[in-house]
């Protein structure tokens, strides 16, 4: 189906072919340049502000995710769109959208995404970010399984870190930590997505139906509940179920509508990793960490990010193995230290032997001197 569009110039009716959308063409009528308008959706071959529209990598609740080029920069970008349903077109909504996308974009860690861009453009919210070639976890556990501890703990020390800094330096939550929104790249660093989008969702839709939105998988109950003043600790809450995911590849609640699974987080207890997956081998440590990771009242979890990291990083350090008895360096010490002074004391009275002979040859000689005189 061809795209009919009109010249703001001349009014001349145009039709041209969707994947045309956003290039540029000379209006037949008037001679104008114009733009062929975007109206609402993107393909691949469209262009939006300076960005080529290659190939459709991901589709979630808010819209698609494309590869892309950018014409000037010669760099590959990720470009998300956000779909029409999701946000109202009008002024003020534009002008919010940026706002909180100014926020994330103020972020710069190695494991959160850069966001490059946002804008509307003819009916098409977008976001223009890093593209991370790569695997999200969802689909790494999808593929080859459950993780094992230490490669599941990586992942949270790593997630910890970005989070600590995005808490303590901005005051920022991700608010939709899940297995999709964390990448590992090619070469194996481990990227954190779409910081501060959820907020952008929540405002909107909330504003429609007064409903918290979002996959309600890993929601904290604070944010299932419609808690105002959530703070970093929703977050943690999400890492935490985001890690038994990691370890058992089940979620833990799983239920026919997501306002029941929403429930079963306030209410239900969390369920013990065996239950989830009976093959499931992880340490103590990190079961107890996970316990206090996804506790109902958030009070009894961590107090800090740091403390999620710290307590990681001990646990993928491993239980510190008992020092060898000291004694035994002390003896080689004592030897290092004695063989010189044997050496010198030896030195000393090889000394003592020259002397001695040399005196005793000056004596023979004094003495058969005198002798001769005599
Ligand atoms: N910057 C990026 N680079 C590479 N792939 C990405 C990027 N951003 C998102 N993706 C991938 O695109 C897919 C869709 O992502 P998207 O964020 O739209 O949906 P989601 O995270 O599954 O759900 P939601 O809409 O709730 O955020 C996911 O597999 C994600 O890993
Ligand atoms: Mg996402």
């Amino acid at each position: 189906m061809l795209v009919e569009f009109k010249c703001g110039n001349c009014s001349q009716i145009m039709s041209a072919d969707p994947a045309q959308k956003g290039h540029d063409i000379e209006c037949p009528g008037c001679g104008a340049e114009l733009t062929i308008p975007l109206q609402g959706t993107i393909q691949s071959g469209n262009i939006i502000e300076d960005h080529l529209v290659q190939d459709m990598i991901g589709q979630g609740a808010m819209g698609q995710v494309f590869l892309a080029s950018h014409l000037l920069m010669n760099r590959q970008v990720a470009i998300k769109t956000i779909s029409p349903k999701v946000r109202q077109d009008d002024d003020s909504s534009v002008q919010q959208f940026i706002q909180e996308l100014q926020m994330g974009a103020q972020l710069s860690h190695p494991s959160i995404v850069t966001v490059y861009n946002a804008g509307y453009v003819d009916g098409v919210y977008y976001i223009s970010m890093q593209f991370v070639d790569g695997f999200d976890m969802n689909e790494r556990v999808d593929q080859s399984g459950p993780l094992a501890e230490n490669e599941a703990l990586a992942v949270v020390s790593k997630v910890a870190d970005a989070m600590s800094y995005a808490w303590n330096d901005f005051n920022m939550i991700h608010r939709d930590i899940k297995p999709e929104n964390i990448r590992v790249s090619t070469r194996g660093d481990v990227m954190i997505m779409d910081f501060g989008l959820a907020k952008v969702r929540q405002d909107d839709d909330s504003k429609e139906e007064g409903l918290v939105i979002g996959t309600p998988d890993f929601m904290s109950p604070e944010q299932a509940q419609g808690q105002m003043d959530i703070d970093f600790r929703a977050d943690i809450y999400g890492l935490g179920v985001v890690l038994i995911y990691l370890l058992t590849g089940k979620r833990p609640f799983i239920a026919d509508n997501p306002f029941d699974v929403v429930a079963m987080h306030i209410n239900r207890p969390m369920p013990k990793l065996k239950m989830l997956n009976p093959d499931v081998k992880v340490s103590e440590a990190t079961q107890a960490m996970i316990s206090k990771m996804v506790a109902k009242d958030r009070d009894e979890r961590y107090i800090s990010w740091e403390e999620v990291g710290e307590t990681v990083d001990r646990i993928i350090a491993g239980p510190q193995k008992p020092r060898k008895k000291t004694p035994a360096k002390k003896k080689t010490r004592t030897k290092v230290s004695a063989a010189p002074r044997r050496r010198r004391r030896r030195r000393r009275s090889s000394n003592m032997g020259i002397i001695f002979f040399m005196v005793l040859v000056l004596a023979v000689i004094l003495g058969a001197v005198f002798a001769s005189r005599m």
